[in-house]
This record gives structure tokens, C-alpha cells and sequence, in this order.
């Protein structure tokens, strides 16, 4: 199969800062030596991308920050000071203004560490932009992200019913390391040090320099491979302490080994992923480890939503397979006999600081393969969304909907993780408690579900505020549940992983459930009822008045 990964020249070579009209606009940017949008809005081109620029599948990481480019949704940076968290404080910045859902994708050509310009690229905020979700599977993007964002929900679902409500697969293909990007250079024993890498830390806070958006690579006792996106803190030119959480697949196979008494694992780690592969890796989209519950083969997994075989190689000192065109694979071994290693703190999704762990699995490096100049990611965590999102959703809606066929849409916005929304149709009372409490019950990032009726925009958070103080009785339509599960790095819970949880019916409620006899009308809805003309009657006299308003 031809590769289309060769536009790293066609990025160098193009001039991002004038093309895209960015301007110093910021006195706090300028003063950082960089370049900004000079005013807020989602920069997607409306269009599809010019010829030769690669579609669907990517097969690289290249070919989907070219894409990315195409859609006018990178923005390069040439360098940036890192030690001064200059990085950093630009993305703080850039969703100042942009929101987590309409910010570009940076490259930053080099970075300062340690003292030290050390050559990139580094990339960031490669899935956050809304309208990924639409270019990863190549539909038409418009430009208004929550469209794009709904197109590609669409999508999956027909994608997923069309499918009889699985994910199609297609197995891997191995291929030879001479054909396999990354093994251009192969790094052993002392000649690798991770820290030569753009590796950064990203908060002053941060334990310190992380591998923060790779895929940890392990394989069961069965040969089963599993992909996780899970921290991995660098302590030493060849170690690094890996984070994948107690009930993380990853973890569980770790632990399985050792309980088996193996003195030693194999782990990799993939840096510089292609979209899908990531995007798998970052979800539990192969389905939820349940008892007895039948997970897909993540590789294959990945086949199935390109279409056609997902490349892989084996690594240089294991035999476990990975990605073949990533930007680098870090190759590895837990020793079960060495002691555990502190790992974090850790700038957490939450926006607050994930706690330090004073017992990780550590992994002792063996081999680093990479292409030539790698592109190396980073996760601006708790900035960012992390990846696209409309397949994760598309298979817990399902979930939900074989149980509660009322349900409409789920969505679980990743800029306030702790918060899940659920639009239902609701045809009974007692539903929107019914389905609220089955989710806190069962998610563990449930810790406040909130059920609405259908016509509330679940991405729109001012509208589900307007429905909740309008619509929603405290008593009785909430249920506490006093002692469910939650996540470490919610920074309220009282132990670990224990949180109270609440459900909120904020759907109106039906006079059986204690609400009106005739529910008053909702404002808009009733002047669109009896003045259907007026809203385009006052854009065609007054819209210029307002473009006028804008521009001035
Ligand atoms: C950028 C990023 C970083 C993540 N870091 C961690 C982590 O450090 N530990 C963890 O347990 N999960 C982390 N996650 C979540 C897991 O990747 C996710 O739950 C995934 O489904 C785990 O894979 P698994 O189901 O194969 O274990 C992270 C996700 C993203 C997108």
C-alpha cells in the first residue's frame, strides 16, 4: 500500500503566519515572540481539502496535521520557551479565546528544555478542535464546529447500526521493518536518553517531563494486545514511570504477569499515533472491561474504522506489534523484582493537580525506534478535549438505549468532566430519574447527571442552565446516591475513588410527578409558534446593522 505520510515538506515549506492573515494582536502574546488569530471565531475553512492533501484513513500522524492544515486548523509556532511555560501560557491564552471546541492545533517547530533548544516539532491539541471529529472520517466541514460536530455523530451512529451495533473489524497487517517508518533510526542500550526528545513538562506543578499522549502497549497471557493512553512521568534517560489507572486494562495485564510470577513484561509505548489509533487507544470505544464481557482487538478495532488493515511492525526486543508508521516507539520492560517509583503530580482533566502516587510500575527503556526527526505530541491536559468523540458516545448511547429506549442523545463534555447529559423523549413519568441513576450508578464520571427533554441543545450549556432553573424541582426530582465510584483525580472526593453522586431530573415534570397541570410555555418557542416570520424578518432589515456592529 502506498503511504501518504510524506507532507512534513509540504508544512515546512508553507508560510502559516502570513498565509493565515495571523496577527500580533496581543500585547501579552507579542511579548512571548508570538503570532495570534487577531480575532475570535473557529477558523475552518469550508472546503474540502485541496488535492494531494491526504484523506481518510491517515496513515500517519503527518498526513493528519496536513489535513488538519488544509482545513485552515494549525497554527505554527517557530519556537517557543518552555522553561518559561511559554507553551503553556499561550494554550491558556488560545482557549481564552477560542474556546476548548473552535482552538487550532499547534506546532511548535522548537522548544526550549533544560536550557537547551531541542528540535521538534512538538504538536498539541491535534483532536480539540470540534470539527475533527468531522475530518477524521472525511465528511463535509462546515465550519460551525457544533455542526460538524452533530455530522459526524450522525455518521457514527448510521456507521454502528449499519454494523449491527458493533464496530467492524479488520485484522492487522504485519509488514517488514525495512517498510516501517518507524524504525529509520533505532536507538539501544545507552545511546538512548528520552529526555534528548521536545518531551516537555507542561505545569509548574507536573512532577516533572512527560510522554503524556502515547499509547501504552501490553499484551495478555492469551496474546491479546491493548492500547492506553496513560501518562508516563520521564525520571531517567532510560526510565519511566507508567500511570495506567487500578482498573485500566493495561494495569490489569501488568498485574496478571506478575501474579503469574513473571519476573519481568514487555510494555511499548507509541509516540506520534495516527488519529484513530489515538483516538482507540484514549476511549474504551473496544468495549468496557466488564466480567465476562467481549472486548474487540484494538488493532484490528483500528483496521475496522480505516476500512482496510492497520500496518504494524514488531518491536526490536519483544515480540508485540505495533502501529509501523507512528513517529516512535519506546520499547520496554517492567522489572518485577525492582521497587515501585513515585510518579506525578500531574496537571489533571479536573483543570486541578492529579495527586503523586508513591507506588508505580516503572518501565526500564531497552529500545527507542523513531523516524527521522520525530514529531513528538503533547497533551495540554486539563486545556483540551483529547480526541474525537463522536464513536465513544455513539457506543454508550447505544448502550443506554437498549435499556432506556427513550433516550435521545448522551454527551459528556470533556471541559467539565464530572458532568454527564442525557436528552430524553421522556413518555412516562418516573423516566428522567429512571435513566439519571442507572448512569451515576454505573459511570464513574458520572458525579452530576442531568436529564433533559430533547429540545435542549446538550451542546450548549447557557441553554441547559435555562432548562434546569426553569424546569427542575429539587424535591422531588434528584436522587443522592451517598457512596458511588468516582475517579482519582476528582480533587473533591473524600477517600479515593469514593464520591457521592447526584442525579437531576431537570425535565418537565408530568402532573403525576408533582409538576404543573399545564406546564408553562417556553418563551422562543412560543413567539416561533405565532410569529414564525419575525427572526428572518429582522435579519433581512437589521442583520447588516448588526455585521456592522461586529466589524466596528
Ligand atoms: C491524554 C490522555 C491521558 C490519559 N492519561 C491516563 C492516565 O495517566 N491513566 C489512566 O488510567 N488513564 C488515562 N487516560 C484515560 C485512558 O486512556 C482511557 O481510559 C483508556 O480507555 C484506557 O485504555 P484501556 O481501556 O485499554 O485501559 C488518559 C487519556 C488521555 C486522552
Amino acid at each position: 500500500m502506498a503511504h501518504k505520510d510524506d507532507n512534513s515538506e509540504q508544512i515546512r515549506s508553507s508560510d502559516y503566519l502570513t498565509r493565515r492573515g495571523f496577527l500580533a494582536s496581543s500585547g501579552g502574546l507579542a511579548s512571548l515572540g508570538l503570532t495570534a488569530l487577531s480575532h475570535p471565531g473557529t477558523p475552518v475553512r469550508a472546503k474540502t481539502p485541496e488535492a494531494g492533501v491526504a484523506g481518510p484513513p491517515f496513515n500517519s500522524i503527518r498526513d493528519w496535521v496536513a489535513a488538519l492544515d488544509a482545513h485552515g486548523l494549525l497554527l505554527r509556532i517557530p519556537e517557543v520557551d518552555q522553561d518559561a511555560y511559554h507553551a503553556t501560557g499561550f494554550f491558556y491564552e488560545m482557549i481564552d479565546r477560542f474556546t476548548w471546541w473552535g482552538a487550532p492545533a499547534l506546532l511548535f517547530d522548537r522548544v526550549k528544555i533544560g536550557g537547551k533548544w531541542v528540535e521538534g516539532p512538538l504538536l498539541a491539541n491535534l483532536q480539540g478542535h470540534m470539527s475533527t471529529d468531522a475530518i477524521i472520517w472525511g465528511l463535509e466541514v462546515t465550519g460551525d464546529y457544533k455542526v460538524d460536530f452533530r455530522r459526524a455523530r450522525n455518521y457514527m451512529r448510521e456507521v454502528y447500526k449499519d454494523n449491527n451495533h458493533r464496530w467492524p473489524t479488520i485484522p492487522p497487517s504485519v509488514i517488514d521493518s525495512r517498510a516501517s517508518a518507524c524504525k529509520q533510526v533505532v536507538l539501544r542500550g545507552s545511546d538512548i536518553d528520552l529526555r534528548r526528545f521536545p518531551f516537555v513538562q507542561t505545569n509548574p506543578g507536573d512532577g516533572g517531563r512527560y510522554v503524556n499522549s502515547g499509547s501504552v502497549v501490553t499484551q495478555d497471557a492469551a496474546g491479546r494486545i491493548n492500547l492506553g493512553t496513560y501518562r508516563c512521568q520521564i525520571k531517567g534517560p532510560r526510565k519511566i514511570a507508567l500511570n495506567p489507572e487500578t482498573t485500566q486494562t493495561g494495569y490489569r495485564m501488568i498485574t496478571e504477569a506478575r501474579d503469574r510470577g513473571a519476573k519481568s513484561y514487555p510494555v511499548a509505548v507509541v509516540v506520534g499515533q495516527d488519529p484513530l489509533v489515538f483516538m482507540i487507544s484514549s476511549t474504551k470505544l473496544s468495549g468496557f472491561p466488564r466480567p465476562g464481557a467481549q472486548t474487540l482487538d484494538e488493532l484490528s478495532l483500528a483496521g475496522g474504522l480505516r476500512g482496510e488493515p492497520l500496518e504494524v511492525v514488531k518491536c526490536e526486543t519483544n515480540d508485540m506489534l505495533v502501529p509501523a508508521h507512528a513517529e516512535m516507539i519506546i520499547e520496554g520492560e517492567v522489572l518485577f523484582d525492582e521497587p515501585l517509583e513515585p510518579e506525578g503530580p500531574f496537571g489533571e482533566m479536573y483543570g486541578y493537580l492529579g495527586p503523586r502516587d508513591p507506588e508505580k510500575f516503572w518501565m526500564h527503556v531497552t529500545a527507542v525506534t523513531h523516524r527521522e526527526k520525530p514529531w513528538i505530541t503533547n497533551m495540554f491536559t486539563g486545556m483540551e478535549r483529547g480526541m474525537v468523540a463522536a464513536p465513544f458516545y455513539t457506543l454508550i448511547e447505544h448502550e443506554l438505549k437498549v435499556r432506556f429506549p427513550y433516550l435521545v442523545e448522551y454527551y459528556q463534555p470533556t471541559d467539565t468532566m464530572g458532568i454527564t447529559y442525557l436528552a430524553i423523549k421522556k413518555t412516562k413519568a418516573g423516566q428522567g430519574l429512571e435513566i439519571g441513576k442507572a448512569v451515576a450508578r454505573t459511570d464513574p464520571m458520572a458525579k452530576i447527571t442531568v436529564v433533559l427533554d430533547d429540545d435542549v441543545d446538550l451542546l450548549n450549556q447557557q441553554d441547559i442552565l435555562r432548562a434546569i432553573v426553569a424546569r427542575w424541582q429539587p424535591h422531588p426530582a434528584t436522587h443522592i446516591l451517598e457512596d458511588g465510584r468516582g475517579i482519582i483525580i476528582d480533587p473533591s472526593q473524600r477517600a479515593p475513588r469514593k464520591t457521592s453522586k447526584i442525579a437531576i431530573d431537570a425535565t418537565r415534570q408530568f402532573p403525576e410527578e408533582g409538576g404543573p397541570a399545564v406546564f408553562a410555555a417556553n418563551s422562543r418557542d412560543l413567539f416561533n409558534e405565532l410569529q414564525p416570520e419575525a427572526i428572518g424578518e429582522a435579519e433581512e432589515l437589521y442583520g447588516e446593522l448588526l455585521s456592522k456592529w461586529v466589524e466596528s
